[in-house]
């Protein structure tokens, strides 16, 4: 059988990681695709660049928009990243040419996926996006396969290596929030734009592809809620561990009542809980359905072996012939169900305060509660000299989320209390 030829575009951490598994794993791909898997052509920024690799047997192509529709390629690898540019240019040209795809790139993904998937079913090839969501984890392959004849109702996790990363060492070492970010671009986990790790839009990008693709809507990335993890602080772990819970910045997908939600926040979930146990830059995905009940996945959800393992998988079924639609159904078959905003929400809540300690304060944030109907579960506060701010913390009974939102409002108006007032939702998952 004729080989697999592929040309990647894209030289990072992960093109460098595909590289190294395919030369690697020449034999075994071999073996299992029942062809070669040969790369034919590269490109990247600098090609100067020492990656750890020999790129010398391979074509360089100084514009990856010389791969789109090149007679010796089957398949385009986009690695460059980036939700426009060169990147979509590259996809929806290859699309459109008839090559198959096999792509990183969430945010491409998040924003322009259904498009992408209309070009792809138009010309009838594969693309395949395991890597862009949860690394190594194969969740793509998990909902388009092995849950492919189940009404998925609800799917969370999370989504973001370097988040878990981040929360897990403040909780275990107390390490400065910069040192471990540091540690987490060096290890090669980080986004070009660490921002969209810590703020939570790298998680909301793989949120939006797997609700699409979960619930055969087309994706909705501006109707993702988005909060990252900038505001918590190993102050709120500890309390969390006293109450019983931890802390985790979750994707939360789900078809209530009111809609489809989407959103992406930092939550305290019971310690108990499947993924409680998910530290470091462990991501874990929970899918419910009808005919499963529930299952759970868990791996590496960032780094370059992860995600090249992610990538070679998709060549692999592509290798050997297989053919799915994007979002398991023909783009025409999406339907845009209505989605349900944060504000209907209805939850338990974890708040925090910094109130200056002195009588009647207390009496002042109960009052406000009282006014929006918020019943406190349990209330604690820490600290005892009056000229010192200390954290007044509660968690609350359910409460409806516009409620919640007014209440931290007026109590940030409160001449007591001295910072931004923090929520964090409880999650019994
Ligand atoms: N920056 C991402 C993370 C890499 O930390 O999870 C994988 O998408």
């Amino acid at each position: 059988m004729e080989p697999l030829r592929l040309g990647i575009a894209g030289l990072g951490t992960v093109g460098a990681g595909l590289v190294s598994v395919v030369q690697n794993n020449a034999a075994l791909l071999r073996s299992r695709c029942g062809r070669d898997v040969q790369i034919v052509a590269v490109n990247a920024r600098d090609r100067a660049r020492d990656r750890g690799v020999d790129l010398s047997d391979y074509r360089w192509v100084d514009d990856a928009r010389d791969l789109i529709g090149a007679d010796d390629i089957d398949v385009v690898v986009e690695l460059i990243g980036g939700e426009d540019g060169i990147a979509l240019e590259l996809v929806e040209g290859a699309l459109k040419a008839g090559q198959h795809v096999v792509t990183a790139n969430k945010a491409l993904l998040a924003v322009h996926g259904t498009r992408l998937a209309q070009a792809a079913d138009t010309t009838g090839v594969h693309v395949g996006f395991e890597a862009a969501v949860a690394g190594g984890i194969p969740i793509i392959k998990g909902l388009r396969e092995g849950l492919a004849g189940n009404r998925i109702t609800r799917l969370y996790g999370i989504l973001n290596g370097t988040s878990n990363y981040i929360m897990t060492a403040m909780r275990d070492d107390g390490s400065p929030f910069d040192e471990v970010l540091a540690e987490a671009q060096r290890l090669g986990y980080a986004e070009a734009d660490p921002a969209l790790d810590i703020g939570g839009g790298d998680a909301a990008h793989k949120l939006a592809i797997l609700a699409s693709l979960a619930f055969g809507r087309p994706v909705d990335f501006d109707n993702v809620h988005v909060e990252g993890i900038q505001a918590i602080t190993p102050m709120d772990i500890e309390f969390a561990r006293e109450f019983g819970f931890c802390v985790k910045l979750l994707g939360i997908a789900q078809v209530s009542e009111h809609g489809v939600e989407q959103r992406v926040h930092p939550c305290m979930i019971p310690q108990t809980g499947p993924i409680a146990p998910v530290d470091g830059v462990f991501n874990a995905v929970v899918v419910e359905g009808d005919a499963v009940d529930v299952a759970t996945f868990i791996g590496r959800g960032a780094g370059a072996g992860p995600t090249a393992s992610a990538v070679v998988a998709d060549i692999v079924d592509i290798a050997r012939g297989l053919r799915l639609p994007f979002y398991n159904v023909p783009v025409s078959d999406l339907v845009s169900t209505p989605h349900a905003p944060i504000e209907r929400r209805h939850g338990a809540y974890y708040i925090r305060l910094m109130v200056i300690d002195r009588p009647g304060v207390i009496a002042e944030v109960s009052a406000i509660l009282r006014d929006e109907d918020i019943s406190v579960e349990s209330l604690l506060q820490r600290g005892r000299d009056p000229e010192e701010v200390v954290p007044l913390v509660m968690t609350t009974h359910e409460a409806d989320e516009d409620a919640m939102l007014r209440a931290l409002e007026r109590f940030g108006d409160l001449d007591a209390v001295s910072e931004t007032p923090l929520t964090i939702r409880i999650e019994d998952l």
